[in-house]
């Protein structure tokens, strides 16, 4: 049976095939075991699988490839020797752009902006899809709030509500209107879930929450995705109420699929299905298999579980028949939306992938998200905008002259495409006027070299110090106890501001890092974070003032590592320490430091500045069938145009369980000329004052109600109102 070129009767498929050629279509591996020359050799990594040649030939998909010769070999290759010509699926991690780089989700998500998101994304399809990759394992939506954990940079940040518009505006981009259209493709939502919890921030630790906390703060991304579309969910490494999440029915069959009615596929992370035995709920690959199929895990990723053990276990009768059935339907169904039975090479084409990757059109938007993903910190006498007409700039530092500053997760995108601070300064006021000296390296490097640096920057009327994390600092495995600049670099600086001259600290990394001191002592600080392709052009646009900067961040900045996880959306205790000048013991505080963050979530400043007055709400009292309509009147009171992203948030007073002391509810990004004012209005429902009781009821409760709105969830002007 051939099914090339037409549509396919996915359930007459699955009528017509055997159970082990079912069982193949569970199993995900890396291109290598389908490269000629592997197949038959059951040698290496092959051996620790466990699985055969038949196995092989049979296997569904494959993870971590893209290029449109090396994939359509593959897949030719593979449909030759395949009896009903099943074609593959490609799936890898296209995570903030596949060639084009664009900033990393964090950076992402302070843009506050889900055009951007959804542009970007669409771009990264595009130009995936043109590679031969069907599905990619984004948007990751794991909450975090503990910048320790690597991960961080995956995320779009600590905020359920921002978090959810994000994983939709992800969903979107990827998967267009129609997935078997060239240049869409399949998103996968991960990592399912409370991945970003793992306790002390350690790469794979325990995560141990309540119910509630997850219901309410990590489930709403997730869900948001699946709401959307999103076509495929990952499983996460770590335990759910004790339960790892690849073998958690609960989380998996009662939530996933029975409440939410999510009928996409299910894949394990890296090995997940294995790991049920270290994690120490199996005790051997058999009962692991057992355990994930039974909890709904479709796809296995990387072990060899399911191909040696399924079979058994239907024999046994612990698994039934109807599970693998429904499992592979999910599978063969996604193959044929994604218009691969019409056509197994969907999309693929060198020509498209060499006019699309990296064409104008996509490093302009990489450019525009890098400058919107950008935060500006600090700008104290706005000694920023530096003037183009300005003297000698000497760009200083470890990323002064650096062109790896992709960020992790950029496995298609090289440095070597990417454009330097220093080239970026060089494109924006030409070469003459520009100097650049390293200072010292990210981990370590002799005085020597701070001295040479010290002496170029003497002889600059104005200096941008590039500093930050190595890009393996942060992602998959990087977990750090200690998230200071590492190395020399906050002694290169002390040197460098030491001189006195208007000096803007520009910071490349992929989390928030400790950097009171440094912020103290600063006059200008620009987070830059790992901001892709057009990094340094964009970072010289805000540095030059072509771009106002609007980004505002999505994740707390620490005032030291003591305090996390910080984040401000948190509960009030019993013994509230309202404000830092109150000293008294018995509150709840640390006695060394603030309880506050150094920057908190929503903070980022502007060239120029807003006034918020006369808030007001349209009535006192709210019930289940109106609205209140709460209003503040903006003003651009500076000397240039500017955008601001006015945010709103709520707080329950009083409920049957605690709540935050601040949620935020909605925002809005208004674009002001100098001395323009207009007033911004948000709608509140009594939808938005829902929460998970006891009884994880989803419900709101009578009584008073705080509302805030202001420019970052610190400053905000207040107003009550009651629900009636
Ligand atoms: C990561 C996933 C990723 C997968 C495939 C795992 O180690 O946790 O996020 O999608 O590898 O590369």
């Amino acid at each position: 049976m051939t099914n090339q070129g037409k549509k396919v009767d996915v359930k007459e498929l699955l009528s017509n095939i055997t159970l082990k050629e079912k069982i193949g279509q569970l199993l995900q591996l890396t291109p290598m075991f389908l490269q000629e020359k592997a197949v038959g050799e059951i040698t290496g990594p092959m051996g620790d699988l466990g699985i055969d040649s038949e196995d092989i030939k049979n296997c569904g998909s494959i993870l971590g490839i893209g290029g449109a010769e090396e994939v359509m070999e593959i897949q030719k290759n593979y449909l030759e020797n395949s009896k009903h010509k099943i074609p593959l699926l490609f799936m890898a991690d296209v995570i903030h752009g596949y060639r084009t780089i664009f900033p990393i989700p964090l950076a992402l998500g302070c843009s506050w902006d889900e055009e951007i998101v959804e542009e970007t994304s669409r771009v990264a399809a595009r130009e995936a899809s043109a590679g031969g990759v069907h599905v990619t394992f984004s948007p990751m939506v794991d909450l975090v709030r503990d910048a320790r954990w690597g991960r961080v940079m995956e995320s779009t940040g600590e905020d359920p509500y921002l978090n959810s518009i994000f994983a939709k505006a992800a969903v979107r981009g990827y998967q267009g209107d129609d997935l078997s259209k060239d240049g869409n493709i399949a998103a996968c939502v991960k990592h399912f879930a409370a991945y970003g919890a793992p306790e002390g921030g350690r790469e794979y630790n325990t995560v141990d929450i309540s119910e509630r906390m997850l219901r309410e703060y990590y489930l709403p991304a997730y869900k948001a995705a699946i709401e959307e579309g999103c076509k495929m969910l990952m499983t996460s490494f770590n335990t759910v109420n004790s339960v790892p999440s690849s073998g958690n029915e609960w989380l998996m069959r009662e939530v996933l699929r029975n409440e939410w009615s999510y009928d996409g596929v299910v894949i394990s992370d890296w090995a997940a299905i294995k790991e049920l035995i270290p994690h120490g709920v199996a005790e051997d690959e058999r009962e692991a298999a057992e355990k994930a199929m039974k909890a709904g895990v479709d796809i296995e990723m990387m072990t060899g579980c399911y191909p040696q053990w399924l079979e058994k276990l239907i024999e046994e009768g612990k698994i039934s028949i109807e599970l693998i059935d429904q499992a592979v339907f999910r599978i063969l169904k996604l193959k044929e939306e994604l218009g691969l039975f019409a056509d197994p090479y969907k999309g693929l084409s060198k020509d498209r992938e060499a006019s699309l990757n990296l064409c104008e059109e996509h490093r302009n938007i990489a450019r525009k998200a890098a400058a919107a993903s950008m935060v500006l910190l600090k700008n104290d006498g706005s000694i920023l905008p530096f003037s183009k007409e300005t003297g000698k700039v000497a760009v200083i530092g470890p990323y002064a002259d650096e062109q790896s500053i992709l960020g992790w997760w950029s496995w298609q995108g090289k440095a070597e495409d990417a454009v330097s601070l220093k080239q970026g300064i060089i494109n924006k006021i030409g070469s003459e006027k520009v100097v650049a000296a390293k200072g010292c390296d990210i981990i370590d490097s002799d005085d020597d070299k701070i001295v040479q640096a010290v002496e170029l920057a003497k002889t600059a009327d104005v200096i941008v110090l590039a500093l930050g994390e190595a890009a393996d600092m942060s992602g998959e495995g990087a977990s750090r106890a200690f998230i200071k600049l590492s190395g020399k670099q906050e002694q290169l600086a002390d040197e460098i501001l030491k001189l006195n001259k208007p000096t803007a600290i520009v910071l490349f990394n992929g989390r928030p890092i400790e950097i009171t001191e440094l912020y103290g002592k600063a006059p200008a600080v620009l987070e830059a974070w790992f901001p892709g392709t057009e990094g340094g052009n964009a970072a010289a646009d805000i540095l030059f003032g072509d771009k106002n900067p609007t980004g505002r961040l999505s994740m707390s900045f620490p005032y030291t590592v003591g305090q996390v996880p910080v984040y401000y959306n948190e509960f009030n205790t019993g013994r509230p320490k309202i404000d830092d000048s109150n000293t008294e013991r018995y509150v709840s505080h640390y006695s060394d430091i603030p309880n506050a963050p150094l920057l908190p979530f929503g903070y980022g400043l502007s060239y120029t500045t807003f006034k918020y007055e006369n808030f007001m709400i349209s009535d006192d009292t709210l019930t289940e069938d109106s609205s209140i309509a709460a209003s503040v009147m903006i003003k651009n009171t500076g000397s240039v145009d500017g955008e601001e992203i006015v945010q709103l948030y709520i707080r329950d007073i009083s409920g049957s369980v605690v709540r935050p002391v601040k949620e935020l509810k909605g925002y809005k990004k208004i674009y002001l000329k100098a001395g323009e004012e207009r007033q911004v209005s948000f709608e509140i429902r009594e939808d938005m004052l829902r929460f998970y009781n006891s009884k994880m009821e989803l419900k709101s409760e009578k009584g008073k109600f705080n509302v805030m709105v202001g420019p970052n969830s610190k400053e905000l002007m207040t107003l009550e109102f009651k629900l009636i």
